[in-house]
């Protein structure tokens, strides 16, 4: 399983409070290209696009309220550029997030200040304590590399829940929900950048191969090319609950909108 586009070096976000920093030596990383190394154009285009993160926190929300009635914290694993967190820091009194890169958790910081932020990998950083729910969204546990790493991923997130708390994972595409050979493109105005972004996604075995161009253009800037590549499992729904089960829980599996993967909603059993 390879992610280009997330660090190999454990550098620090320079503008990030409160961070710890966790990587594991046996990342999936294998370029320093790539879109998670350009964080801010990442965050730029998927707001520019349109991702409705408010209203996914409002569904992650109600989730929460029916599974973990009264819940108070909130860990957000793989959180990315910390849109998540910033919607969702208001209704906890305390909201932390984990990522594996740290340009993206330098945007975080900017983008959701005030939040503690940990560089680690979802498959075995350690924070020593629990949270009422903890979030893993955007597809992001599809980077793990099948079921053994499926399972420890889901059993390091359950570990850091609490009694009482639920764990919410969206998944990655399954085999049969997956459409092999599908082309995204789009292009975005974002402040004075606009933001191509084209990409070819094919299945190869028990995985997909997303490969992405993007073109960044800017009057003061020019134009810059960049490509990367996301190879992600293609788990079935049936080994996402069978980790959940590994794990402890037992998970409902939920597809509130249905042009999404869906969500998974862990409990322990
Ligand atoms: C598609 S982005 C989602 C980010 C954020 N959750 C969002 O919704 O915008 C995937 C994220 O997963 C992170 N990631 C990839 N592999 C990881 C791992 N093994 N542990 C922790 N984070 C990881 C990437 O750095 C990236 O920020």
């Amino acid at each position: 399983m390879t992610t280009i586009g997330v660090p190999t070096t454990a550098t620090k976000g320079a503008a990030m409070p409160a961070t710890t920093d966790q990587t594991s030596t046996d990342t999936h990383t294998d370029t320093d290209t790539g879109i998670y190394q350009r964080a801010d154009v990442y965050h730029d285009f998927y707001h520019a696009r349109g991702k409705d993160y408010r209203a996914e926190a409002d569904a992650v929300r109600a989730l929460i309220a029916g599974h973990a009635p009264g819940a108070t914290s909130l860990l957000d694993v793989a959180c990315g550029t910390g849109s998540h967190l910033r919607e969702l820091a208001a209704s906890f009194g305390e909201v932390v997030g984990v990522d594996l890169s740290a340009e993206m958790l330098a945007v975080a910081a900017r983008h959701a200040p005030g939040v503690e932020l940990h560089r680690g990998d979802m498959r075995d950083f350690r924070l020593d304590r629990t949270f009422d729910a903890v979030i893993c969204m955007f597809s992001s546990i599809g980077y793990v590399c099948g079921r053994t790493e499926l399972d420890r991923a889901v059993t390091n997130l359950a570990a850091h829940v609490a009694p009482d708390g639920v764990l919410i994972i969206e998944p990655w595409w399954f085999p049969d929900t997956f459409r092999d050979g599908w082309v995204g493109a789009d292009v975005v105005t974002a402040g004075e950048r606009r933001i191509s972004r084209v990409s070819h996604t094919v299945r190869r075995g028990g995985t997909s191969r997303m490969d992405v161009h993007y073109v960044v253009a800017a009057s003061g800037a020019g134009i810059e090319h960049f490509t990367d590549t996301h190879v992600m499992s293609l788990f079935d729904r049936a080994d996402y609950e069978r980790a959940f089960h590994a794990a402890g829980f037992r998970a409902d599996y939920l597809r509130p909108d249905a042009a999404g993967p869906g969500l998974f909603a862990g409990v322990r059993r």
